[in-house]
């Protein structure tokens, strides 16, 4: 995939701070799993400080597969208790629900405006969809709905409405954030440098947490470890991993293994080497790496797990916390939406069409200003 060249606006450092802004979203159909955690959360937390730190709750992109109004609720619910468990601080970093923000939707359609249906087509997970359905010999579209087809739009106004320069994801989100950027420049080509380019940011140590089936672990394939998860819970999950039938004594793959896969994220770096030659010489058990697991999970999230049902147990004061997140992430993108809206020529055009912050529009350029036809 390739970005056109067209210019990208300086980037829009916040006038308080000049700190870079970075925005991630994690959608809310299930409980939040340690791929989540080791692939994005801790991540993105770790750009808090130097960054200004943006974290939302698609329920938006969420809404594509959950049908369930009160389990979205509810899952929003458990994510916001999740981030503050883990370190959020609302006072320093913003915590939001995506819905809250209008001008994503608004900007939504923007840029589908701007976007080749091709760009859309070209997608792993309408891809990936499509030819199950191909497999199965149904029609390609058959159950695909238009909002998981429009995904990657909606993903990219989540991150250029905030002029972000950083996306800290896992990395399936990959080609999400590159199709933003074609987006961006699709849409800059035509309309001169409103929307700021991002950048991926991905923890290379981490690529994809296998799930308990050895799938990528994903809310929607039922296959997690919840980072939350009581110690009992966990206990019964982790038996689950399928490992082979090789005997304590007989020596064993630790590149091929599901639970050593989860260890080696888990453990002190000494412990994993030290377990790796155990592997190889013969002489531990799976049963063992398996208590082992547990007690790294607990011993890791069980005193944030403490703070977690606190926090959830009180869902007005978790409302409160998103709500006044959603005001913060409002008061950034909407000046942009202004600018867009007099750009493109939505509405009365308040700071006028060839006044607006970047000197207006540029005309359409001929074979430009569409991603990825
Ligand atoms: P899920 O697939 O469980 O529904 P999301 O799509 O909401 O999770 O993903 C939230 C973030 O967590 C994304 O940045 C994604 O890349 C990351 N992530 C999800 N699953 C994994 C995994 N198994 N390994 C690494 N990162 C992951
Ligand atoms: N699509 C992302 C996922 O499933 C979640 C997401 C939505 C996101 N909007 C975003 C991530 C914007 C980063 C930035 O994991």
């Amino acid at each position: 995939m390739q970005a056109s060249s067209a210019p990208a606006p300086a980037p829009a450092r916040t006038p308080e701070t000049q700190r870079p802004v970075a925005v991630t979203g994690i959608q809310s159909s299930g409980r939040p799993h340690l791929g989540n955690h080791l692939g994005m959360i801790r991540p993105a937390l770790a750009l808090a400080g130097r960054h200004e730190v943006f974290y939302f709750i698609a329920d938006a992109h969420a809404l594509t597969t959950q049908r369930d109004g009160e389990a979205m609720r509810r899952h929003t619910h458990e994510l916001a208790a999740t981030w503050l468990a883990l370190g959020v601080d609302p006072r320093r970093m913003t915590l939001y629900r995506q819905s809250d923000v209008p001008e994503v939707f608004e900007l939504t359609w923007v840029l589908a405006c701007h976007t080749g249906k091709g760009l859309l087509n070209r997608a792993h997970a309408y891809k990936a969809a499509s030819s199950a359905n191909h497999a199965a010999g149904r029609p390609a579209d058959h159950g695909i709905n238009a909002g998981a087809f429009a995904y990657p739009l909606l993903m990219a106004a989540d991150i250029l409405a905030l002029g972000a320069e950083v996306v800290p994801v896992g990395r399936d989100q990959k080609q999400h954030v590159e199709i933003a950027r074609e987006v961006a420049a699709a849409f800059n080509a035509v309309h001169g440098p409103l929307l700021v380019s991002p950048k991926v940011l991905i923890d290379q140590r981490v690529a994809i947490i296998p799930g308990l089936d050895g799938r990528k672990m994903s809310k929607s394939h039922g296959n997690t470890l919840p980072v939350f998860a009581e110690v009992d819970e966990l206990r019964t999950l982790v038996a689950r991993i399928v490992t082979d039938s090789r005997p304590p004594e007989a020596p064993k793959d630790p590149d091929t293994c599901r639970l050593f896969a989860l260890y080696r994220h888990l453990a002190q770096p000494a412990a994993v080497s030290a377990m790796r030659a155990r592997y190889l010489e013969g002489g531990v058990s799976y049963r063992e790496v398996k208590e082992e697991l547990v007690g790294l999970l607990e011993a890791g999230f069980g005193p944030a797990r403490i703070a977690y049902r606190a926090l959830l147990a009180d869902p007005a004061e978790l409302d409160r916390v998103l709500a006044a997140g959603a005001e913060r992430a409002r008061g950034r993108a909407a000046p942009l939406i202004e600018r867009i809206r007099d750009a493109v020529g939505l509405g009365a055009g308040k700071t006028g069409a060839a006044g607006g912050l970047h000197g207006g529009g540029r005309g359409a350029h001929p074979g430009m200003g569409t991603a990825g036809t």
